[in-house]
């Protein structure tokens, strides 16, 4: 299970109310795409899920728990860039996550514990597609191929959420068409719940069970700063996707 429930949520930097009064619960296996003009707080947003940034008031619950105060391994995320760990080859960029969490302080696994982890990367890897590559550091890999890498990195630690900013927004179309198939193949199969900030319309209907409108129901000059955004749409798509059932 990996309900969100986000409740009454505010967000203010200084004098400067980003989010206002922002509530929603999202289900379980649940693939929201959030939305909205730019500087509306749609990372702010994420970062509170990650646990990076803490609302000023309100309470986010993760299956009915409050979040634990500091990202933690049932939270994955993917940015637009430099999600990838650029001095470390592909296999590396997989492991870290487990190397970290199992030994946090030489960040190194040892014996039957190492051998098993590289076995789950190297299938991981390949689940992306990126069989072959395992030894190559991200600056030898095209745009699609490091959003492949930072997808993979973030799964192998099975988060519960997988939280994703833009994270196809710089590839091109047709590298784009590609990672989407895979983008839903990954969600019918692993029991996550997505969140995903895109600009891009047709991308959000493409992928998303839900889509999300974050907007400033005022936004003059003079209002800007004393008043946030919060949602203004919540879109349910229809026929409904289930997650399982879609075909990819
Ligand atoms: N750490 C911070 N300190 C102060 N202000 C911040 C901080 N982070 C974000 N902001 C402000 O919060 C507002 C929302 O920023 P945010 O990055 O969440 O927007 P966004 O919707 O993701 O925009 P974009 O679509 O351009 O990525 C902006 O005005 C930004 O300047
Ligand atoms: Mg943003």
């Amino acid at each position: 299970m990996s309900q969100l429930k986000i409740d009454r949520v505010w967000k203010e930097y200084g004098d400067q109310i980003v989010l206002e009064d922002v509530s929603i619960t999202i289900e379980s296996r649940a693939f929201v795409a959030l939305v909205g003009p730019s500087g509306c707080g749609k990372t702010t947003f994420l970062r509170m899920i990650l646990g990076q940034e803490k609302p000023t008031r309100g309470t986010i619950l993760l299956d009915g728990a409050p979040l634990p105060p500091e990202p933690g391994p049932d939270r994955g995320v993917v940015y637009q860039k430099y999600s990838v760990f650029p001095h470390l080859t592909v296999l590396g960029n997989v492991l870290v996550g487990k190397e970290l969490s199992a030994a946090p302080i030489t960040g190194r696994l040892f014996g039957a514990a190492r051998r098993a982890a590289v076995e789950e990367a190297r299938a991981m890897i390949a689940d992306v597609g990126l069989a072959g590559s395992e030894d190559k550091y991200p600056a030898q890999l095209s745009g699609g191929m490091q959003q492949r890498l930072a997808l993979a990195q973030a799964l192998l630690m099975r988060p519960k959420v997988l939280l994703l900013d833009e994270p196809f927004g710089a590839l091109d179309p047709g590298i784009r068409k590609e990672i989407h198939q895979l983008m839903k193949r990954l969600w019918n199969e692993t029991p996550m719940t997505v969140v995903m900030v895109t600009h891009d319309m047709r991308e959000a209907f493409t992928l998303a069970t839900r889509v999300v409108a974050f907007e400033r129901p005022r936004d003059r000059p003079e209002e800007k700063e004393r008043y946030g955004a919060t949602i203004t749409r919540d879109i349910e798509i229809w026929p409904p996707r289930r997650p399982g059932t879609t075909p990819a």
